[in-house]
Order: C-alpha cells, then sequence, then structure tokens
C-alpha cells in the first residue's frame, strides 16, 4: 500500500475513517464487484478492513478529481467505487460522480455520507438537472468513525450515515432503496 498524497491533515472534517463493521453491512451489496477506493486514509483502515473480508481493492493515491478522467477498470468494466470521502468536498465529489455518467458507460458507485445530504437542496438539484436515478443503501447501525489522528474510535457520532449509490444491481436492489 502506497502512502496517500492526500491526506490532508488540516481539515479536520475530512479526514475521519470508517469503521470495519460498515464493510461487513455492505458486504453482501459489494461481494461480486472488484472495487475502487480513491479516498485513502492515512492508516488504509477502509483498505484493510476491504480486504479482509475477501474483497478485490484497488487504491488510488492520487487526486481523485484527476483520477476520476480515468476511471479503474478490470476486465474492460468499470470497477465498483466504495468510499467515504472528505466531508468539506461531498458536492464536488457527488458532482464529479454524477458527470462521470455522461458517457452513457455506468460507472457503479457508493459513497458513505451523512443521511441529510440525500435530501438536500444541492444533491436535489444535481439529480433533477442530469436526471441520474440515485440509489440509497441505509445501513442498519450508528457508524462511530475513527480519528486519523489517534486512531481512537468516536464514541456517540451524531448523525446517521447513508450511502447515495448508482448503477448496483444485484438480488438487493428490487428498488432504488435498500435497508438492511
Ligand atoms: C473521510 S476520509 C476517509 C478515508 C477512508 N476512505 C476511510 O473510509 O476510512 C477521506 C480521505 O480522503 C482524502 N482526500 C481529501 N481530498 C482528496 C482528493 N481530492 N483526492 C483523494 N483523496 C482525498 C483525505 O486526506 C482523507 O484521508
Amino acid at each position: 500500500m502506497q502512502d496517500s498524497l492526500m491526506c490532508d491533515k488540516s481539515k479536520y472534517s475530512d479526514n475521519w475513517e470508517t469503521p470495519p463493521e460498515f464493510y461487513k453491512h455492505v458486504l453482501p451489496l459489494v461481494k461480486d464487484y472488484p472495487i475502487w477506493e480513491p479516498f485513502v486514509g492515512v492508516s488504509h483502515r477502509s483498505t484493510k478492513a476491504m480486504l479482509e473480508l475477501g474483497l478485490d481493492v484497488l487504491e488510488t493515491p492520487n487526486d481523485f478529481f484527476e483520477q476520476i478522467k480515468e476511471w479503474p477498470e478490470k476486465d474492460g468494466k468499470p470497477r465498483l467505487l466504495l468510499s467515504n470521502p472528505p466531508f468539506s468536498q461531498k458536492f464536488k465529489v457527488l458532482e464529479a460522480l454524477v458527470e462521470a455518467q455522461a458517457d452513457g458507460k455506468v460507472k457503479p458507485f457508493i459513497i458513505l455520507l451523512p443521511s441529510w445530504v440525500y435530501a438536500s437542496a444541492t444533491f436535489r438539484k444535481l439529480v433533477v438537472r442530469t436526471k441520474i436515478k440515485p440509489q440509497l443503501f441505509i445501513p442498519a447501525l450508528r457508524l462511530n468513525y475513527f480519528s486519523s489522528q489517534d486512531g481512537l474510535q468516536k464514541k456517540a457520532t451524531s448523525f446517521d450515515s447513508t450511502c447515495i449509490c448508482y448503477g448496483m444491481e444485484g438480488e438487493h436492489w428490487e428498488t432504488n432503496l435498500c435497508y438492511f
């Protein structure tokens, strides 16, 4: 594993790392996909958790907004982007993910965000403008994130986390809402 070039320790809200139990919850949805982790944390916690579950994960240590111009593929198919993006750039990331679909080739993604983002005016306008059909995965647990500074897990995170998804297929996606 390489060190991420993008570890900006100055933005407090950007560097919280995902607890490994999240990946156990999302596993039924993603087990058949090769994965792309573009937002590598300081400790590679997310990649390690995915590898431990037997997933095929490619980390990219580069600037996401450059890397997305060449969405990583496996066997000619776009990998599934599964990540927890830097909070301060959430709308820029969402916009880039949606814009990446403009050539008509589906590039699936699952991104973990505070649940309010899905209902925000900014995301609603993006959906209306681009006519994208988002999906939503609601994990059945309150996620308590790890600090990248001291490695400790926060005890009582004050918000619920939800995944905005796109292009996901399989038995769990009879509708665009998925709870479990
Ligand atoms: C919320 S943390 C999540 C880390 C890891 N994905 C996880 O879930 O544990 C987001 C990470 O993205 C990195 N980052 C910030 N801007 C980035 C960019 N433009 N491209 C790639 N990574 C970036 C930050 O340094 C931070 O480590």
